[in-house]
């Protein structure tokens, strides 16, 4: 069994990211710049654009932090997207989600230009994915894919189970799988909570995603011998042995699904780093205008 390390490859990539800014900005070139608009003060987002600015700074990159409170109006919001937009010094810009319940997160996806949209959630980033040209990909599952290409993990023709089918991980996760590419080319099966037989499902894949947010609901009954296992679970679970009060808890039982895996992800340290470098990355794009002038 291997464990995927997530944090050292994470490390490797930003390492690679700061090298190439040093080369732009010698050559006279700009650095790239990263915005991110944060409302309210939920816990994991806090956490989550926290380490995205820090990111940032080993980099290499300029960032931006636009604080709300939580109740910003949608108006509001819409302006200061339409603001960054049309900053020419912003080369890319995220909205943290979960927003409150008062905002459309559609409407401010769908108001962010698409050529800044370095979360790749806009519907023609989507698009653009879904028909195999150039786009900014969504972080997390871009994350697992480069995992699985410096492991030199074999996914051609290869059996995928995908479990969950959220905008943000599940759907390009499957799309990118069943992409013809390197790594891709796998026969995808996309699992949610309305599959019959999920188990079987499962039990009949060489690679497992797992993206539900349910904690250990993937145990080693459910998984073939020697199969590659990414969990994407990042579910908080009350810890008292921990300062914060909680531990991460993935989508995996880990303890007795490990032994029979050829690959699996750890939680932490696993996909979680991965996340925030393939941001790092698709900033990188941006600032290069690398896929859209
Ligand atoms: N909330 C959870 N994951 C993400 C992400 O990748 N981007 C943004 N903007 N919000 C998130």
């Amino acid at each position: 069994m291997t464990l995927i390390d997530g944090k050292a490859v994470s490390a490797q990539i930003k390492q690679e990211i700061a090298a190439e800014v040093e080369q732009i900005v010698a050559a006279g070139g700009k650095r790239p710049h990263l915005a991110a608009i944060l409302v309210g003060h939920d816990g994991g987002s806090e956490t989550y654009v926290a380490n995205k600015v820090k990111a940032c700074e080993a980099c290499g990159f300029k960032s931006s932090l636009i604080r709300y409170e939580a109740d910003v109006t949608e108006a509001e919001l819409l302006e200061k997207v339409e603001e960054l937009n049309q900053d020419a010094d912003v080369d890319g810009f995220i909205v943290q989600l979960p927003l409150p319940k008062h905002i459309s997160e559609q409407k401010v996806i769908e108001a962010i230009d698409y050529r800044k949209d370095v979360d790749g959630f806009h519907p023609i980033n989507v698009g653009r994915l879904a028909i195999g040209l150039p786009c900014y990909v969504s972080a997390t599952p871009n994350g697992i894919i480069e995992l699985l290409r410096r492991y030199n993990i074999e996914t051609s023709g290869k059996k995928c189970v995908v479990l969950g089918r959220s905008n943000i991980v599940g759907k390009p996760m499957a799309t990118l799988m069943m992409q013809k590419a390197t790594p891709g080319d796998a026969t995808v099966t996309v699992c949610h909570s309305h599959s019959h037989d999920l188990k079987k499902e499962c039990q009949e894949a060489d690679i497992i995603i797992a993206a539900i947010g349910k904690p250990n609901f993937v145990t080693a009954d459910m998984v073939k011998e020697g199969a590659v296992v990414i969990d994407v679970g990042t579910t908080r679970v009350p810890d008292a042995t921990k300062k914060s009060g909680f531990r991460l808890n993935g989508d995996v039982k880990f303890d007795e699904v490990a032994p029979k895996c050829s690959f699996i992800t750890p939680v932490p340290g696993g996909v979680g780093p991965m996340t925030i470098v393939s941001l790092m990355k698709n900033t990188l794009l941006a600032g290069k205008k690398a896929i859209y002038l």
